[in-house]
């Protein structure tokens, strides 16, 4: 199959492009680099022993999509490509629906026109909203709590009204839980720049000394050890759920929301723990008071994947720790 990853120079498009390049597909990543170094290029093609196309894109330039799909006879798009930091979300909301809501909107109308119908969505376990009831399942009510996960709820409905309009279309909204870790090479993998938001680049970030020390938002929660829990997922195992969604599609039509996790909740501290345990040696860490807006626990519900898609994921708390630290250690010059 020939497949249009946008947003395929990111962090998990770029495992994505590695999963289905090896398995035989053949890869086109469109991508306007707002969130990705374009030296991800170069080590994907280190990793996978040839290069990949890439087309220099922003996805609201529907024709520019369109004669993508045209010239490189695309099968199946995934949508990768939208901003996704929660706080910049809520600080900007325009920012977010005009790049995630347009930015879909422009590649739908771009696969329409030229006909093509399976897409599989970025979607995230954020449009569940605060827990009715754990682990969540798909069929949890869907109450984002910020203009992000707003954006990614837009988009699924817009895909459900689409698949009812026409029943040909191919659709999997693939609701993400946390993903960490990174390809085993070290090549690729999340290195954001600054203060990370999320917990494993923060680790790897003390563990290196660029940060002195682990701030532990909150130590007062309901949970197994008053830390937040959250249900982290290899970046690895989640590209290989993308392969398994795109397999599902070739023989079912309609619209399917499917969690991507591993149904284990993991506290902050057994993932600090863990990743200790990978670099032999204890980080300096602070509680600090709790983040507005973060909650305590949730994790997947992770029967549909494996009943629709086959697919579980497989890789271990050690993996994604031993992948982040070894990636981190790869790239720790500031010129990338
Ligand atoms: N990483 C997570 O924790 C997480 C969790 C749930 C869902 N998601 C979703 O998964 C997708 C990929 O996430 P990621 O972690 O790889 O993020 P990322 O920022 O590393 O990758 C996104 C890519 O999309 C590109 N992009 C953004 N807007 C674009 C536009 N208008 N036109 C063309 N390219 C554009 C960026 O340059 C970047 O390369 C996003 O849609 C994100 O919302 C991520």
């Amino acid at each position: 199959m020939r497949i249009l990853l946008t947003g395929g120079a990111g962090y998990i498009g770029s495992h994505t492009a590695v999963v289905l390049t090896q398995a035989g597909h053949e890869v086109v990543i469109l991508d306007n680099f707002c969130n990705s170094q374009r030296s991800v290029l170069e080590r994907l093609k280190s990793i996978l022993g040839k290069g990949l196309l890439c087309i220099d894109v922003d996805v609201r330039n529907t024709a520019s999509v369109s004669k993508a799909l045209r010239d490189y006879q695309i099968d199946a798009v995934i949508h990768f490509a939208g901003l996704k930091a929660v706080g910049e979300s809520v600080q900007n909301p325009l920012k977010y629906y005009a790049n995630n809501v347009q930015g879909s909107i422009s590649v739908l109308q771009a696969m329409q026109e030229v006909g093509i119908k399976t897409f599989v969505f970025s979607s995230s376990a954020t449009v569940y909203g605060d827990p009715k009831y754990l682990p969540y399942d798909e069929d949890h009510p869907t109450q984002p709590m910020n203009p992000y996960g707003w954006t990614k709820l837009q988009v699924e409905e817009i895909l459900h009204d689409l698949s009812k309009s026409d029943p040909q279309w191919k659709i999997s909204c693939l609701r993400y839980f946390n993903p960490v870790g990174a390809h085993d090479s070290g090549l690729i993998g999340e290195d954001p720049n600054g203060i990370p938001n999320n917990l494993m680049p923060f680790i790897s970030k003390v563990a290196s000394g660029e940060l002195p020390q682990l701030n532990i938002f909150g130590n007062d929660y309901l949970s197994k050890d008053g830390t937040g829990e959250r249900d982290y997922i290899h970046v690895m195992d989640l590209a290989d759920g993308h392969m398994a969604a795109l397999d599902f599609l070739s023989n079912n039509s309609g619209w399917h929301a499917i969690n991507l996790g591993t149904g284990v909740s993991t506290s902050v501290l057994e993932l600090v723990e863990a990743f200790e345990g990978v670099i032999h040696k204890k980080l300096p860490k602070e509680f600090v008071e709790r983040r507005p807006g973060d909650l305590p626990i949730y994790y997947a519900k992770v029967d549909k994947a494996k009943n629709t898609l086959g697919w579980e994921a497989k890789r271990s708390l050690q993996d994604m720790c031993r992948s982040s630290w070894d990636f981190k250690k790869k790239n720790l010059s500031p010129a990338q």
